[in-house]
């Protein structure tokens, strides 16, 4: 769990990186409607979630470095017993300043009366720019609020700043206790894999291991999938974000399971593949092996003070070399580099941050150079081989085959720690777990 007081240090190291004589503003997601009068799961904007753990929708928060009667002001959904009946509790501004750190609370219908008279002074807003055309459309609306009313008078603020540019820097960087949790999410989502690979047989379909998954991430307390889960059995493992999942799985094929849980908001991002019976083939194994060789030599190269892009280079040279060895590229493996020859088979990159968000937030290049690790850093591993059904230019016996392996890499002070070793990925342990 995050503390209370770690919630209030980060408002209070984004209030000291703010400009003087400023406010920022901190909208809730809005709600999202799935079908006529049913809502998705509410999922809060991460970022607001960041910086106070507050998950209910209809919410502000403002940060006012220097305000007398306090530094932090939410608005939030007021109590409503009947409300409250149909849709479930609610904090209300007691609550929020009670168990969330406000200094002051007021209704979220109050919004329009008071928020205007705290930009009134104000030099400049930090928000989330663009993020949400619906809020942009009514900060300004507050803006104007501020001119009109005080006619010749009136000081609105004239500057807007992104908000997100600082706060992705703060999270980009993982404290003790996010690293605690983002290590429980690794545990959950390594084991509902392991718990998969014991439980696939040919016949069953790809949802049916889907279901296992997700069921070891909610019986072990996370939220559900941190992203939607794919499992695509063969050729559909080609697909990179198959979520289909309702082919049924042949004896003699891979499966690639591609899921993560997210608990207490931190996501996980595994993925494994393995046989569908539980004997790779030599031509699966060939395979296999380059891309377990690309993550090995990509992990090697993630430590502090290197530079973000040598783990994907790493992974580029081992799967080219891999490709040439097996005769599915030909050429000068250095030129073939220079071309991108590799594209063909592995057109995504090896990574990205992980976090709150599973492609998480901050900077892979600053003024144009690729990011230093630093320890706290979280990043995911997942380079893949994916040789296209209709790919009439390589041997038939390759055909189809498809191989993505991920895990998930905290920067350390002296190098780097797997959260999600807790799921083989050698051959011949993958094999004798899915015996056992
Ligand atoms: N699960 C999506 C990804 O690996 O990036
Ligand atoms: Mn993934
Ligand atoms: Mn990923």
């Amino acid at each position: 769990m995050i503390s209370k007081k770690e919630y209030a240090s980060r408002r209070r190291d984004l209030m000291a990186m703010m400009q003087p004589n400023s406010i920022a503003v901190i909208a809730a997601a809005p709600e999202k409607i799935r079908s006529n009068d049913t809502h998705y799961p509410y999922k809060q904007s991460t970022s607001f979630s960041y910086l106070s753990g507050f998950a209910e929708p209809s919410s502000v928060i403002l940060l006012i470095p220097g305000r007398g009667q306090g530094e932090v002001v939410f608005f939030c959904r007021d109590k409503d017993p009947l409300r409250e009946t149909w849709d479930g509790y609610r904090e209300g501004p007691a609550g929020v300043v009670a168990n969330f750190g406000a200094d002051d609370a007021f209704p979220i219908d109050d919004i329009d009366d008071i928020l205007p008279g705290m930009l009134e002074g104000k030099d400049r807003v930090y928000y989330a720019i663009g993020k949400d055309a619906e809020f942009d459309k009514q900060l300004m609306v507050w803006v104007n609020d501020v001119r009109e009313k005080r006619g010749s008078d009136a000081n609105p603020p004239g500057e807007f700043i992104d908000l997100d540019h600082l706060v992705n820097e703060m999270r980009l960087i993982k404290s003790a206790a996010e690293i605690k949790l983002m290590r429980k999410a690794g545990e959950i989502s390594a084991r509902a894999h392991c718990r998969a690979m014991q439980l696939s047989q040919a016949g069953l379909f790809e949802y049916n291991l889907q279901a296992e998954i997700e069921h070891e991430f909610m019986a072990s307390g996370a939220a559900g999938p941190a992203y939607t889960s794919i499992v695509g059995g063969g050729k559909n493992g080609c697909v990179l974000h198959y979520i289909e999942n309702r082919g049924k799985l042949r004896a003699g094929d891979m499966v690639l399971i591609d899921a993560g849980c997210e608990y207490q908001d931190y996501a996980a991002d595994i993925t494994r593949t393995f046989p569908v019976n539980g004997k790779f083939s030599s031509a699966q194994a060939a395979i296999y092996d380059i891309v377990l060789a690309a993550q090995a030599a990509a992990i090697e190269v993630i430590a502090p003070g290197l530079e973000y892009h040598l783990a994907n280079d790493a992974t580029v040279r081992v799967i080219t070399q891999g490709l040439v060895d097996l005769k599915i590229l030909n050429g000068d493996v250095d030129e073939l580099i220079e071309q991108g020859a590799h594209r063909d088979f592995y057109m995504h990159n090896a990574g990205h941050w992980l976090g709150m968000d599973v492609h998480d937030v901050g900077d892979y290049k600053i003024d144009n150079h690729w990011r230093i690790y630093e320890p706290g850093m979280v990043v995911t591993v997942e380079p893949g081989i994916y040789i296209s059904p209709d790919n009439t230019n390589v041997d038939k016996k390759w055909r189809g085959i498809a191989v993505r392996i991920e895990d998930d890499v905290l920067v350390t002070k002296t190098g780097n720690e797997d959260l999600t070793s807790g799921v083989p990925k050698v051959r011949e342990e993958i094999e004798l777990l899915m015996a056992s």
